[in-house]
């Protein structure tokens, strides 16, 4: 099993990260990190610790707060796509005395800031580690910026962010979490954490959950996670439906997860990354230099994905969480 920790901003394709790593046998999730991004910090640890209560999780990772803003810039969320609870306004499920379907969980997050914990699971664990971060990079760079030593022994860091070859989502150049916290991703970038793997949506988009097919996936398993899949994902597929021009949803998060587990899912390019942190209208775009290498400057230090296998990702992520 490959240690790893989860670095989040539930978020509702988070949370379909979160089930895929928590059903995976190939992962052992020692935390759950949690930032703020899609939506409010406080509402993000909630949402984590509902779907351990609901995935009924025992042996629950540790599940830990950290960053409430970016590095600088003003917090961005995004109600309008993860509901105002960001989980797709849960509260409106109920069962038929009329009670919560998801109830508030009585579980508790740690003390400890995130990353306070990510430093000491990398130095217990000596670096065998993997991150596999979905949010805004706050947390991350934190980490870095008190221990950048300890943080360059982690065996591995998946983060879903940026875009290449692609517009972005958030404004024509720019994808959300490079957005929200663009200095982050700069001091992520220059951290020399080795292989940095940028799971984009140059490769995201490219992977959607229909709503039909999920609809059909819940008639035919009706447990209590298909449902809530379903549950979720209704208002972010409602989005997806209005804004996207398709009745589904973007897998982004689950594929950062999928990255991790079976990495030749996708087709990778070892490039040199930046990201734009000042630009009035470029703010957050990540730029690769696909110009051949000219000077030292220009060396790698990140892995991004330009090819991805849909079918076959779609095909695994069911096999684990909508059964
Ligand atoms: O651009 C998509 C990313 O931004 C996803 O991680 C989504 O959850 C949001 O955080
Ligand atoms: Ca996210």
């Amino acid at each position: 099993m490959k240690p790893v920790i989860l670095d989040m901003d539930p978020g509702v394709d988070d949370a379909l990260a979160i089930l895929l790593a928590l059903k995976s046998p190939e992962l052992d999730v020692k935390a759950i990190t949690v930032v703020s991004g899609n939506i409010r910090l406080d509402l993000c640890v909630r949402n984590v610790l509902t779907i351990l209560e609901i995935l009924g999780i025992e042996d629950a990772p540790i599940v830990s707060a950290g960053a409430e803003r970016p590095f600088r810039r003003e917090p961005v969320n995004v109600p309008s796509i993860h509901g105002c609870d960001g989980l797709g306004e849960l509260d409106r499920f109920r069962e038929a005395d009329g009670s919560k379907r998801y109830p508030e969980s009585k579980r508790e997050a740690s003390s400890r800031p995130a990353a306070d914990v990510i430093l000491d699971l990398v130095d217990n664990l000596a670096g065998n580690i993997t991150i596999i971060a979905t949010g805004p990079l706050t947390n991350i760079a934190q980490a870095i910026m008190k221990d950048s030593k300890t943080m360059r022994k982690v065996d591995s860091m998946v983060i879903m962010g940026g875009a290449f070859r692609t517009p972005g989502n958030i404004t024509p150049v720019a994808e959300f979490n490079a957005y929200a916290d663009p200095d982050a991703l700069q001091i992520v970038l220059h951290s020399r954490i080795n292989p940095l793997v940028i799971v984009g949506l140059d490769v995201t988009h490219k992977v959607r959950l229909y709503r039909h097919y999920l609809h059909e996936k819940v008639r035919s398993s009706g447990t209590k996670i298909t449902q809530f899949v379903q549950d979720c994902t209704e208002f972010y597929m409602d989005f997806h439906k209005d804004n996207e021009g398709f009745d589904g949803c973007y897998l982004h998060d689950p594929l950062a997860v999928g990255v991790s587990i079976w990495p030749d899912l996708v087709e990778t390019q070892d490039i040199h990354v930046q990201v734009e942190t000042c630009g009035k209208l470029t703010v957050g775009m990540t730029l690769a230099d696909f110009r051949p290498e000219r000077s030292p400057l220009d060396k790698p230090n990140a892995s991004i994905c330009i090819g991805v296998d849909p079918d076959r990702f779609l095909r695994l992520f069911s096999e684990r969480v909508l059964i």
